[in-house]
């Protein structure tokens, strides 16, 4: 009997007569079925989130922190079924799906941590004779209802970047995840269920995006988090007076120096892993090697025998290192891609089998930027090295791109690392690691066509949340 979730409006589970499938992305077969929410619920969601505003602005800091340290509790205790779930919804190596649960706990954790220290300011306003008298204090207060929209890659962490800071805010919530990988959020919901977070102030909802336009359009919701494509931007357009966080993905480069800084097993070791972690589906994934020309050749060689080393299977073995990529549309987009670099002059160093939704991994040189696979975000198995004369040609070179959200650079100079963190037009730069690396207090987000806004807890809290000023005036 294959196992029912339902979703949740205004805090209570709920089922109606459609059922979705979510299926096992590394057999096909159908895992789950999850509730599917109709315009009614979407309705009564916004409905009640908007209703919830004054109560969940009153709900104390401490017991927001409460509500927090409970979720990351639960969530450590039913770590092995989380990461299962993931692995199979996802189709996420099982050791990747492990590390998701523990950056979900992480990252409640912050916000447990967060929640009693939103402060405000004490403002010197005698900054003239006619301001004698007065005094100025500010405070942050929950900007209202969001609408919390989240992507299929990574199901649960990314859902905890906008489901934890807006408790720690005080602010009423629909969250609506990826359809395709909707268990995790669901399970969430069944842990604020035993919370006694108010009721009204939080719904998940599993539907298709007519369904949730409201989300997007209706003006009861006062801030649009949303985590995806490029149709980000199409929903902001359709926003109307929301605050809109976007967060949009991007073909994260990674800069080696002549001198990497690092010893060499350990620089093929990081940059295999930020490329092909979770099949390389990570807004942050390497795709862009950017290697000094005296280290390059040595380089190469040695990427494309790790790449080779990496196993690609059945996700839920301990020894995979590649699972499938999320359906099969995505592997064909990638196929064309590669073909694409290919015919114009990339050379093929590593080449990965197609089975279906499993692609083996892919490394390649010379790749020039007029080809999708540079230009674009891959979002797959697949990564890209290039030669360049010197460190600022390396620069101009991951600049070289619609995309900004973070960069890496291997680099022992430390001129260098500076000179990157002035010039690079990214949202982070890493130094001494991989573009991939996301600590979850961090801020995080991105420049250009990657987005606009910054997670990671506090910055989500301060989107999440208005300045609003107290005037003082001493009596005459
Ligand atoms: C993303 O793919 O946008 C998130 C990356 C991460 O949280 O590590």
């Amino acid at each position: 009997m294959t196992q029912r979730y339902p979703i949740y409006i205004a805090g209570n589970p709920v089922t109606g007569d459609a059922w979705l499938d979510v299926t096992d992305k590394y057999s096909g077969d159908v895992a789950a079925q999850v509730a599917h929410a109709d315009a009614s619920h979407v309705e009564q969601a916004i409905a009640a989130a908007h209703g919830a505003r004054a109560a969940m602005a009153a709900f104390p800091p401490d017991a927001r922190r409460d509500v927090l340290e409970h979720c990351a509790r639960r969530f450590a205790e039913r770590r092995d079924e989380l990461a299962g779930l993931l692995c199979t919804e996802a189709g996420k190596p099982i050791r990747d799906s492990r590390g998701e649960v523990d950056r979900l706990i992480d990252t409640f954790r912050i916000a447990a941590g967060e929640a009693t220290r939103i402060g405000g300011e004490v403002l010197e306003m005698q900054v003239s004779p006619r301001a004698r008298g007065f005094r100025g204090m500010t405070r942050r207060v929950p900007i209202g209802a969001c609408s919390l929209i989240t992507p299929f890659n990574f199901p649960l962490n990314l859902v905890a970047h906008k489901v934890a800071p807006a408790i720690a805010a005080g602010c009423p919530f629909v969250l609506k995840p990826s359809e395709r990988t909707p268990l995790g959020a669901l399970v969430i919901g069944e842990v604020l269920a035993e919370t006694d977070l108010p009721r009204d102030a939080w719904s998940v909802v599993v539907c298709d995006t007519t369904t949730s336009a409201p989300l997007v359009d209706d003006p009861r919701i006062a801030f649009m988090s949303f985590t995806g494509g490029p149709v980000g931007w199409d929903l902001r357009a359709r926003a109307g007076r929301k605050k809109v966080a976007l967060e949009l993905g991007g073909n994260a480069a990674c800069i080696v120096d002549e001198d990497p800084g690092v010893p060499f097993d350990h620089l093929v070791k990081r940059l295999v892993f930020g490329a092909y972690y979770q099949s390389g589906q990570s807004c942050i994934s390497v795709q862009r090697i950017i290697a000094h020309a005296s280290i390059v050749d040595r380089l190469t060689q040695a990427l494309a025998v790790a790449v080779r080393a990496l196993r690609t299977g059945d996700p839920h073995d301990e020894h995979t290192d590649i699972g499938p990529v999320i359906d099969a549309a995505a592997a064909d987009r990638l196929v064309e891609w590669i073909e694409e670099a290919r015919a114009a002059g990339g050379r093929v160093l590593v080449e990965g089998r197609r089975d279906g939704t499993m692609l083996a991994p892919w490394l390649l040189a010379d790749v020039p930027n007029s080809a999708r696979l540079y230009r674009e975000e891959a979002f797959g198995p697949v990564a890209l090295i290039e030669s360049v004369p010197s460190f600022d040609a390396a620069i101009d070179r991951a600049n070289d791109s619609r995309y900004g959200l973070q960069c890496g650079v291997f680099t022992a100079r430390l001129d260098h690392a500076m000179r990157a963190w002035d010039r690079l037009d990214v949202g982070g730069v890493v130094v001494g690691d991989v573009p991939s690396v996301r600590v979850d207090n961090m801020p995080y987000g991105g420049v250009k066509d990657s987005g606009v806004g910054r997670e990671g807890v506090r910055s989500t809290i301060a989107e999440m949340t208005e300045v609003r000023l107290l005037v003082l005036r001493d009596p005459p």
